[in-house]
């Protein structure tokens, strides 16, 4: 099965109550660790890069990377996303490159740190929305912006200004309307990284109610939670027992990202989780065996420390077990489906 659009994963997870981690790679190890983690669950896989893991990996590495995977793992059906893209160009550059899912983040102007207009978020989306959907891949978008309410991250906003950036329930409906986008990432106080909260959140940091809301206004939307890593302790701690030095910090609760996924969220993103893992993993390796210099020494088990945690992930959000229970879809049924809608 080629690479497979991802709004057929979100339809599915949609039908049966399930999410859908999406996991950002920029390596071989990373892919690896993601459908080591596909195959031993039975999950279907969102694969996604940023716009720094396309310029570190360079577009052909990655897109062969992602036909190996295919290849190696014909049951799985596997999208292939480009996270964050700034701008109607990167998310076309992405779709010539055979991402089968683009982002289109019109919430932050083409810098990716200054919020952006409503007007403007819907014009370059709807742009977007044409040109993918012609050919069948998905879109997803973003209203309000990212950004802890405790501590600015993303468009560097924090507190008030943050809350003020939040996802206005009343305009995503009219949002959605407008753009024709498959998937709506959806801003509720979290922020990417590892410090997201000073202390386990509660609702007064993460607003879980905006997703409850939106969910009541549009139960057709499939919502998108970004910055969802948990930052487990034991990660952390792992990486400050090797000489590491994260400071104390929170991440989003698994049982937070599972209330989201009762109330509409279909699509996960996880990154920080997986970058603790890895670093934990080498870290340990430096320390314990100092002399040791073969990449393969620490790259194994950092990449089996990241299986551990997609597999986790995986699990816990539901994905696990229906790989191959998912219609076998593609980019051209699906375009055939937009022009009759
Ligand atoms: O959007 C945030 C993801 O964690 C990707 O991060 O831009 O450093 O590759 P990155
Ligand atoms: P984390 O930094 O919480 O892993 O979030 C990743 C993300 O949202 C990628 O778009
Ligand atoms: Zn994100």
């Amino acid at each position: 099965m080629p690479l497979v659009p991802m709004r057929v994963l979100l339809d599915h997870a949609a039908e049966h109550g399930y999410g859908v981690g999406a996991f950002n790679v920029n390596n071989m190890e990373q892919i690896q660790a993601i459908m080591m983690a596909a195959a031993e669950t039975d999950s279907p896989v969102i694969v996604q890069a940023s716009r720094g893991a396309r310029e570190y990996s360079n577009d052909a590495y990655l897109r062969h990377l992602m036909l190996a995977a295919v290849e190696l793992n014909p049951r799985i059906p596997i999208a292939m996303h480009q996270d964050h893209g700034n701008s109607p160009a990167t998310c076309l550059s992405a779709i010539a490159q055979g991402f089968t899912s683009v982002m289109m983040d019109g919430s932050l102007q083409e810098d990716g740190k200054t919020p952006a207009s409503y007007e403007y978020n819907v014009r370059v989306t709807r742009k977007v929305v044409e040109a993918a959907h012609a050919k069948g891949v998905t879109v997803e978008a973003e209203l309000g912006c990212l950004g802890g309410i405790e501590d600015g991250h993303g468009a560097g906003l924090s507190g008030d200004e943050a809350l003020a950036h939040l996802t206005d329930p009343a305009q995503a409906e009219q949002f959605v309307a407008e753009t024709g986008c498959d998937a709506l990432a959806v801003a509720i106080g979290t922020s990417h990284g590892a410090y997201k909260f000073k202390k386990k959140p509660t609702g007064d940091v993460l607003k879980m109610e905006v997703i409850e809301e939106i969910h009541r206004r549009l139960p057709d939307c499939h919502m998108v939670m970004h910055g969802s890593s948990s930052v487990p302790r034991e990660l952390v701690e792992i990486i400050n027992h090797y000489g590491g030095d994260i400071k104390e910090t929170y991440g989003v609760p698994v049982e937070e990202i599972q209330r989201g996924i009762q109330h509409g969220v279909r699509k996960i993103n996880v990154d920080t989780d997986n970058r603790l893992a890895i670093t934990g993993a080498i870290r340990k390796v430096f320390s314990e065996q100092p002399a040791a210099f073969d990449p393969r020494k620490y790259l194994t088990p950092a990449r089996e420390a990241m299986a551990e945690v997609v597999k986790a992930r995986m699990i816990a959000f539901g994905q696990a077990g229906w790989a191959d229970k998912i219609p076998r879809v593609g980019l051209e049924d699906l375009a055939r489906r937009y022009r009759a809608s």
